[in-house]
């Protein structure tokens, strides 16, 4: 099987950054040691549609150590590192993927790393279960089950349950509660503001930052555009999550009106036209805006783009769209994750947590995806607790034991 990347002579960049995460990735660490011995994945072919940076390859590389031959390809046009791609396609897996693809070399790679038949798969937004269940049906018998990364991708994946063409098991890896409680907090919190603030190189203290969206990812990203001084409003459509915020000590406001008062815009809300031309047309001048929800849709860019006079790159990674009046306001990253898309991601601690989840996942399907019918599962509970504790121990925390009248005062056993 070919691979299709952008240069292979980029490879000893792409060893050297994931030489680099894996000094910060004890719970993977500790996966690959146990299973590069046992090989459980031996004679079992794997997809992996994730955004291609670092921690991804570590993880795809711990699959191939515990005997899988894998195959993967990136989950957004923008995301892929091309140095990394070629350090994978050098240690001996199949890899479809560069930066900056057009839509529809996207698919094309997602299609080239299906012709390997998998028994698994991992997916990050939906896109690769999207295939499986359209152009790809042929290769449904053969696959023991999945899981998904990503918010965006479980809201996928339970609208299809829901209509009952779901057509084998998928783990909701998103909605383990050592995946969303750290990768989506604190690590799209600190990634995003990473991304935002090595691509502007400006001051976020004493600025209007506008969070639409108040889920976990949300939360983060307020949580720290607060430690970096920002004066920071929310946007939500959820009463309840509107509260939270309100009781988390944030301003809480429709867009309409915080549109007026912004200085930087993001959006986590994993829907569509969050910011549109009604509020493109009363923001400030130099307002900029940038998503890390899943899809490029949060921002409608085509709007933007016709309410427009002009639209420009001023700096890589920033475009300018002029306004009639004379206003300039800013995009960032083609409204893509501006995380990944202007970043590396989330850091590696937290990645190390989120693939321990996944890597938990793909086993649980290996030993029992036969005997689940197709539907959304979440990850079994007790693999939070191993996952948790390797990492604990990994971090030299030691935590109290309950003593045995405890245990029966609670009723534990
Ligand atoms: N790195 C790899 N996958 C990622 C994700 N879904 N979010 C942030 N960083 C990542």
């Amino acid at each position: 099987m070919e691979s299709m990347i952008r240069d292979i002579k980029l490879a000893p960049s792409g060893h050297d950054k994931i030489e680099w995460v894996k000094n910060f990735m004890p719970v993977m660490a500790a996966v690959d040691e146990k299973f590069s011995k046992t090989k459980p994945f031996a004679g079992k072919k794997m997809v992996i549609t994730l955004h291609l940076e670092a921690k991804t390859a570590y993880m795809a590389e711990i699959f191939k150590h515990a005997g899988a031959e894998v195959a993967i390809t990136g989950s957004n046009p923008l995301s892929t590192q091309d140095d990394i791609a070629a350090a994978l396609v050098e240690d001996g897996l199949h890899v479809f993927a560069w930066h900056g693809c057009s839509e529809e070399e996207y698919f094309t790679f997602i299609d080239k790393a299906l012709d390997i038949q998998p028994d698994i798969i991992i997916d990050d937004g939906g896109d690769l279960v999207h295939m499986l269940h359209t152009k790809r049906r042929e290769l449904l018998p053969h696959i023991l089950g999945g899981s998904e990364e990503t918010t965006t991708g479980v809201h996928r994946l339970r609208g299809l349950a829901k209509e009952g063409k779901l057509e084998f098991p998928m783990i909701a890896a998103n909605d383990a509660y050592m995946k969303y409680l750290f990768d989506n907090r604190y690590g799209t919190g600190q990634s995003t503001w990473d991304g935002i603030m090595r691509t502007t190189n400006l001051v976020i203290a004493g600025k209007n930052v506008v969070i639409s969206g108040y889920g976990w990812c949300g939360k983060g990203g307020a949580m720290r555009a607060r430690g970096l001084g920002a004066n920071v409003i929310i946007t939500e459509v959820d009463p309840i999550k509107a509260i939270e915020a309100v009781f988390d000590g944030f301003r809480v406001m429709p867009m309409d009106e915080a549109a007026k008062i912004g200085d930087i815009f993001l959006t986590l809300t994993g829907d569509k036209d969050v910011i549109r031309k009604r509020h493109f047309q009363v923001m400030k001048n130099g307002a900029m805006m940038a998503n890390s929800g899943h899809f490029d849709c949060e921002i409608n860019i085509p709007e933007l783009e016709q309410c427009s006079v002009s639209r420009r790159t001023v700096r890589n990674n920033i475009e300018e769209f002029r306004q009639p009046d004379g206003r300039k306001l800013y995009l960032l990253a083609e409204g893509r994750l501006v995380n990944l898309a202007a970043g590396d991601g989330h850091p590696a601690e937290i990645m190390d947590l989120s693939f321990g989840v996944q890597f938990f996942s793909a086993l649980h399907l290996l030993q029992h995806g036969r005997e689940l019918k197709p539907d959304v599962y979440l990850m079994p509970e007790e693999i939070n607790t191993k996952i948790a504790e390797i990492k604990l121990q990994s971090l030299g925390v030691a935590i109290d034991e309950l003593t045995a009248e405890q245990r029966a005062y609670l009723n534990l056993d």
